[in-house]
């Protein structure tokens, strides 16, 4: 043991290994009051590590060209030993994250985890977001499916709506070439495989380090390093090694539970995880009969259809994405969690994600009268949530914060 330790001091002499893992596990800090809401940051990072173990391993069977790739995939599920695992880890995987991630962004939502002073762990977040999004939609083109192609087609084509020759410049060099094709397959390939995710586990890595500068929020938004012991450790806080090591397994043991059930039981997910139209090879000269996103880009894609103008669709759709960027500025409360908001945010919250899963709804599905007239309300509530924010968060009132962490045990 003594000579581990002399080993050890020699390491840390070198790197900083004991003086990292005591600042970021087992002398971190953290609320004791954690709730189900905070189960989803670790399972973020247990499904990116998915991700990219499942992702590594398909990529040793897949061949990146339009001739070879949808043949490819049919190989690693038919003919590679426990390759149609791998692959259901990975699409399976995709929608699972985007569960764990939306649901994680619905927290910072209801405890104001994005305001003072956490905003740059919102950023990070939101820029993880956005390349996780590019990162999802680049993976879907690569079986070349009909949905791969069309999909491709309908969303590459929106950068043409800017005006005066510079979108129709921007589809062509996206593409790289004058229509979807093997060149862009290729170069989707190596921006899906690395480029991307290198980027997003340097954000994560950045995420985190910002969230350990400022320490974490909790359902009631109060401050935990107010109240300290004489030691100066605080009151209401616990040490995130064994405490919240210990408990988020059983997060992740029940949400790989769920996980599971629905990889071994039901892989397409009903047509919302992997779309029936995609079995079949991309065909350049046949559209398919509806055109849908998967489910986790369906809000987006509403957002985009509810508006008849092309051009301002895609405003529309930007500045959905844009405004989450800018929350922590549009909040004006002197609150943190909603538990000590006024009614308005109470229901305003409410009513949000009701229109946000309407949303990714409807845009699965076909843009019918009354699909179109439901993605136009629940566009109004979206954009009213966020823009209305700065001033019903300064008129209501709001219920006093207690001064230490209310449960936890
Ligand atoms: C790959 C995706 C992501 C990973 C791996 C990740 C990871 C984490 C982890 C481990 C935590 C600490 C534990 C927790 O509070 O649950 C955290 C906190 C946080 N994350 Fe993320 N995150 C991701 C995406 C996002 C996104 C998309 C947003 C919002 C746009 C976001 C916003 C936040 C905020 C505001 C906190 C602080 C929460 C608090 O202290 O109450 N994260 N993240």
């Amino acid at each position: 043991m003594s000579k581990l330790n002399a080993l050890m001091g020699w390491v840390d002499d070198r790197l900083p290994v004991t003086q990292t893992y005591e600042k970021h596990m087992s002398k971190y800090y953290a609320p004791k009051n954690f709730n189900f809401w905070y189960f989803f940051g670790v399972i973020s990072m247990l499904m990116l590590v998915n991700q990219i173990l499942s992702g590594i391993w398909l990529t040793m069977n897949f061949t990146p060209s339009s001739e070879a790739a949808f043949a490819s995939v049919e190989y690693i599920m038919r003919d590679v030993e426990w390759g149609w695992l791998i692959r259901y880890m990975h699409s399976t995987g995709a929608t699972f994250f985007f569960v764990a991630v939306y649901l994680h962004m619905m927290r910072a939502l209801l405890y104001g985890s994005y305001q003072k002073p956490r905003e740059l762990i919102w950023i990070f977040g939101m820029l993880i977001y956005l390349l996780l999004m590019a990162e999802a939609f680049m993976g879907y083109v690569l079986p070349w499916g009909q949905m791969s192609y069309w999909g491709a087609q309908v969303i590459i084509s929106l950068f043409g709506v800017i005006p005066f020759g510079i979108g129709d410049a921007l589809v062509e060099w996206v593409r790289g070439d004058f229509l979807i094709s093997g060149a862009t397959l290729n170069r989707f390939f190596a921006l899906h495989v690395i480029a991307l995710p290198l980027v997003i586990v340097a954000l994560v890595v950045m995420h985190l380090l910002a969230l350990h500068e400022v320490g974490s929020n909790n359902p009631d938004g109060v401050d935990i390093k107010k109240h300290k012991d004489e030691q100066g450790k605080p009151l209401d806080g616990v040490p995130f090694h064994p405490y919240y090591t210990v408990h988020d397994m059983v997060g992740i043991v029940v949400f790989l539970m769920v996980f599971c059930s629905v990889m071994f039981f039901m892989p397409e997910g009903g047509g919302f995880m992997l779309e029936y139209a995609n079995f079949e090879p991309a065909n350049g000269l046949k559209t398919p009969e509806h055109i849908a996103p998967v489910w986790y880009f369906g809000a987006f894609y509403a957002i985009l259809r509810a508006i008849p103008d092309k051009l301002m669709g895609v405003v529309a759709m930007g500045g959905a994405i844009a405004i989450l960027f800018v929350l922590p500025w549009l909040d004006k409360s002197p609150v943190r969690s909603w538990r000590y908001k006024g009614w308005i945010s109470k229901i305003f919250i409410v009513v949000f994600a009701i229109a946000f899963v309407l949303l990714t709804w409807l845009g699965t599905q076909p843009a019918t009268d009354l699909n179109t007239l439901l993605a136009r309300v629940s566009s109004v509530i979206y954009f009213g949530f966020f823009l209305l924010m700065p001033i019903y968060t300064k008129i209501e009132k709001t219920k006093p914060v207690p001064e230490r962490v209310t449960g936890g045990h």
